[in-house]
């Protein structure tokens, strides 16, 4: 079995990246592993949209991150178990929260966090935000954690997305190469060739999936997709899940150095200082 303890699950704004994190929580405890999510957007707190009706007794991400100490036992008194399940708790920020509601905290603290994470659970799926130049906590996860997945909608906004957001991500440490890219919520009428080849390949695909919408706008997401519609969903799921952890699955990456563009204009830069 894959040792991917960290799991970064990424992507342009409403590619499924919450939904794809808690369907892949739920494979994990079925499997007995226990698991911790963590909900990473401090822009729309997420644990009331995924489960509306659960107390949160003052259980936020940001008085954690922002506490003057941390440790295992301050995190785990900040866990949200989810009900009905065994072994799966979330961290999130909580409804009504905002980024000025805690004080503001550093990279040592994010590194301390998943370090102390790390032994709290088998996994720990974090579910980052889109922008994640405006949240250190998700820039934290895509460049500490063992595997990214890179959800991407098949569509002309998530390319541009992708065109802006790819060439902050150049540094080594993100390692964007080593990410799974999958066409996320996926129907026939889109062009998922065009956008496949323009991202130099695709490893995965998630369809559209009827009853995992009605899950969502119902707050049901932790419960089973039982639907026969829906097998084709849970049979790409599992695919995922076994490249995940299971399968020795090597994918060769032909997307283009996102820094490559802005190389060549720095190098021309130089160039035109040199000639002064
Ligand atoms: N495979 C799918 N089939 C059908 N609907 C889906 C699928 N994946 C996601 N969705 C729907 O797409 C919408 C966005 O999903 P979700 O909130 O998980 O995306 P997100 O990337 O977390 O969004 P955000 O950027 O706002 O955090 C939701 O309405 C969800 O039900
Ligand atoms: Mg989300």
């Amino acid at each position: 079995m894959k040792n991917n303890k960290i799991i970064a699950v990424w992507g342009n704004p409403d590619s499924g990246k919450t939904t794809f994190s808690i369907k892949m929580a739920n494979e994990l405890i079925k499997k007995n592993k226990s698991v911790i999510l963590v909900m990473a957007d401090s822009y729309v707190p997420a644990i009331h949209t995924v489960l509306p009706f659960t107390e949160t007794k003052d259980q936020s991400l940001g008085a954690l991150l922002s506490s003057i100490q941390i440790s295992q036992e301050s995190i785990l008194k900040k866990c949200i178990p989810v009900p009905n399940t065994k072994n799966l708790s979330i961290l999130s920020y909580l409804h009504g929260e905002n980024i000025r509601t805690y004080a503001d905290y550093g990279k040592e603290r994010v590194l301390d966090f998943f370090i102390l994470l790390k032994h709290l659970a088998d996994h720990i799926i974090v579910d980052c935000s889109s922008q994640f130049h405006h949240d250190l906590l998700s820039r934290g996860a895509l460049e500490l954690s063992d595997q990214v997945i890179r959800l991407i909608s098949p569509d002309l906004k998530a390319i541009s997305f992708y065109d802006a957001s790819l060439p902050l991500l150049g540094e080594k440490k993100y390692n964007v190469a080593n990410h799974i890219k999958v066409l996320s919520d996926v129907k026939s009428e889109m062009p998922k060739d065009s956008v496949g080849n323009r991202f130099g390949g695709i490893q995965k695909e998630l369809d559209h999936c009827e009853e995992l919408q009605r899950q969502m706008l119902e707050a049901r997401l932790f419960e089973p997709l039982t639907d026969k519609k829906s097998e084709g969903y849970n049979t790409q799921l599992q695919n995922l899940m076994d490249a995940l952890f299971f399968s020795e699955e090597v994918y060769e990456n032909k997307e283009k150095n996102p820094l490559k563009k802005n190389l060549r204009k720095i190098g021309f830069f130089k160039k035109e200082v040199m000639h002064k």
